[in-house]
């Protein structure tokens, strides 16, 4: 795995880039990566270029040794775009103008934006495309509008109107699937139809219009990256390759409709003070999902997938902003490596002395020089990578007990964004659902792809489908054929309601996939915040209280789990059935800790014959290129069972908060 580091020679004086760019090299990495914000030095005045101070950087990087990955700066253009051309700006929900100043204040809707951005990346592909020094190209930058989410400008409500006539063709048709007959919203022309938004109605947004316009904007953000890509493409070398980099979590885009880029690759920065983690001082390591996400959403995408940031040292933006825990870069960097990420490159390698990011440390600090204690832990990384690089093992055939375990779990934004929106209880999180899911399948030691539903199901011993909401006929269908083929499914509450428009069946609720689960699901609760009840299975009560699928099996379905109180005492909770060579299990309520779901899910596995491990909160285990990696986040030691005939090549058995370990059998 290839180990790089941001560097801005634009924010530096040009006397110093030798003296930087040669303290990169002799840290040990092996490229960087320039440009993602630097519009303004690319193109000075409206079509006056300059990249002769990139073509230095370029050159004294690669004096080094040092590739480069070359960024289009798409996130920030000058000012005097925005001067000159208001109309590239993107609008906020209130209706406000978003100014020049910060970034990804571009409406990716604006044509005059595009041709700007068009115009960029042909003189950058024309400058680079064959320069054998660039090893391959980053569109953009997290495109999102971060906090903003999404862009409301005229152009924006323009292309929304297009790309609804586009998907309906007709305006009765848009007035079927959004439902206006309610509330007299009913369009008579395409024209009408504006984005929809809470501020500049009375009170709550039709649904339907909603969930179109999520799509709608991740649809704007893939073209905006693919009218780049198509640039790139036509121009550059073969062996230069073309990603982007997404934030592992952001909801309002999806990497998956740019399935034209070679590779998605992935940011994160797990300590930002939000969330505790696991155990004392847990908030300075930050939870294993964060990087666990990053790993396993983006890789399955295209079969391959790189770390493009990840953090080295306390950020500025959290709502507080910890001191890493020493040996938690270098854990999060085995979690990345265990991942089967091919490269990781971190932001940024010189701290700036000014501006927003000046508290986010480098991998030296405000001198310019000294390694900080980051930057120490990555060149200790780095070093231990060579060793691996040296001792990997000739055969590298996944381990049958590992391999046995391949198990996948559905992520859809449809779904996200519909449940989402209609919560129907505050406490609901499409997230945290399906996070308590994947957890349960890392402390199982399981490989873990996230996929989509329309993926191909069948490498997968186990498949979890959360709070799949929407769904059609077609994926029940593959679900029946993934099961009678002996898959092992698991659907969850709120499952199968509604069809993909988010409509409700004119059916009794669920009724398209009462056959498959083998059960009725009778009705749903939620309980006020104050209010849990209790679910019992195999005489061991669970509490729960934010979502609870009152079922009613077929006969042959076993029932796993009843709950115990409320008016509805005694119906199932959780239910399970063969089917085929198969077995499908319905987990219809949502528990506060997850262990109900825990002991259902070891449940399944043993019936599928399939072992597991059994890790304690925070402890990882995955395979890679013939090497094990144990990671812990927790703040307990754990002794790991390595085999007598097992050679530990880094770390040892015992593993204290933050360790690793890596062995080969
Ligand atoms: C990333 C972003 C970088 C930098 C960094 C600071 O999300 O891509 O440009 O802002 O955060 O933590």
């Amino acid at each position: 795995m290839h180990v790089g580091a941001y560097y801005y020679p634009e924010h530096w004086p040009r006397k110093q880039w030798e003296r930087d760019i040669g303290n990169i090299a002799k840290m040990g990495f092996d490229f960087t990566h320039f440009g993602e914000f630097a519009w303004a030095f690319m193109e000075p005045e409206e079509g006056n270029y300059d990249f002769e101070w990139l073509d230095e950087a370029v050159e004294i990087a690669s004096k080094n040794g040092l590739k480069v990955i070359m960024c289009t700066p798409t996130p920030t253009p000058p000012a005097w775009m925005a001067e000159q051309y208001p109309e590239i700006l993107m609008t906020n929900s209130d209706g406000r103008v978003v100014r020049h100043g910060t970034r990804q204040h571009i409406s990716w809707s604006s044509q005059k934006y595009r041709e700007f951005t068009e115009k960029i990346v042909t003189k950058l592909t024309e400058k680079y495309g064959k320069d054998q020094r660039i090893w391959g190209w980053q569109i953009d930058n997290e495109p999102s509008h971060y906090g903003l989410n999404e862009d409301y400008s005229d152009a924006a409500q323009v292309r929304f109107r297009q790309w609804l006539k586009n998907k309906y063709q007709t305006i009765e048709r848009l007035n079927d699937v959004w439902g206006t007959k309610f509330w007299s919203e009913l369009y008579s022309n395409f024209e009408q139809i504006r984005i929809p938004n809470e501020k500049e109605l009375v009170l709550f947004i039709n649904p339907h219009a909603m969930l179109d316009f999520k799509r709608f904007n991740a649809s704007e953000a893939a073209s905006f990256i693919s009218l780049q890509y198509n640039i790139l493409r036509k121009t550059i070398l073969k062996e230069q390759w073309i990603t982007t980099n997404f934030m592992a979590i952001y909801d309002a885009v999806d990497p998956k409709l740019n399935d034209d880029l070679d590779f998605i690759t992935w940011t994160k920065y797990p300590v930002e003070g939000a969330n505790q983690g696991i155990g004392e001082q847990g908030f300075r390591r930050g939870l294993p999902y964060e990087v666990g996400f990053g790993n396993d959403f983006s890789r399955p995408l295209k079969g391959k997938t790189a770390a493009m940031e990840l953090q080295i040292s306390q950020v500025c933006w959290g709502d507080y902003n910890p001191r890493i825990y020493p040996g938690a870069r270098r854990l999060s960097l085995y979690h990345v490596f265990a991942g089967g990420n091919s490269f990781v490159c971190s932001y940024r390698f010189r701290q700036a002395t000014f501006n927003y990011e000046q508290n986010i440390v480098g991998m030296v600090g405000t001198d310019g020089v000294t390694p900080s204690d980051g930057g120490k832990e990555y060149m200790a990384f780095i070093k231990e990578m060579k060793i691996l690089q040296d001792r990997r093992p000739k055969v590298q055939k996944k381990p049958q007990s590992y391999l046995k375990r391949n198990s996948a779990i559905i992520w859809s934004f449809d779904n996200l964004w519909a449940t989402d929106y209609q919560k129907h209880t505050t406490r609901w999180s499409y997230r945290n659902h399906h996070a308590g899911y994947y957890n349960i399948l890392k402390s199982f030691g399981c490989p873990v792809d996230i996929i989509r539903h329309c993926d191909d199901f069948s490498a997968y011993g186990v498949l979890i489908a959360p709070a799949v909401e929407l769904l059609n006929a077609e994926l029940i269908d593959r679900f029946n054929k993934y099961v009678n083929n002996g898959g092992h499914l698991v659907l969850t509450c709120r499952s199968g309601a509604k069809d993909e428009n988010g409509h409700y069946w004119e059916a009794k609720r669920a009724q398209p996939i009462w056959e498959l689960i083998g059960a009725e699901i009778e009705f749903f609760d939620n309980l006020p915040e104050n209010c849990s009840a209790t679910v019992r299975l195999r005489q061991q009560d669970f509490k729960w209280n934010i979502w609870g699928d009152v079922l009613a099996p077929h006969k042959n379905t076993e029932v796993m789990a009843t709950y115990t109180d409320q008016f509805y005492q005694g119906k199932a909770a959780v239910v399970s059935r063969k089917l085929g060579k198969g077995t499908v299990t319905y987990i219809g309520v949502e528990t506060t800790e997850n262990s109900l779901e825990r002991a259902v899910l070891k449940h399944v596995y043993n019936q599928a014959k399939i072992p597991v491990e059994e890790y304690p909160d925070g402890v990882i285990v995955d395979w890679r290129d013939g090497f094990w990696i144990a990671m812990n986040y927790s703040s307990e030691p754990f002794e790991v069972a390595i085999p007598e005939n097992a050679e530990i090549l880094i770390g040892q058995k015992t593993l204290k908060a933050a360790d690793i370990v890596v062995w080969s059998e």
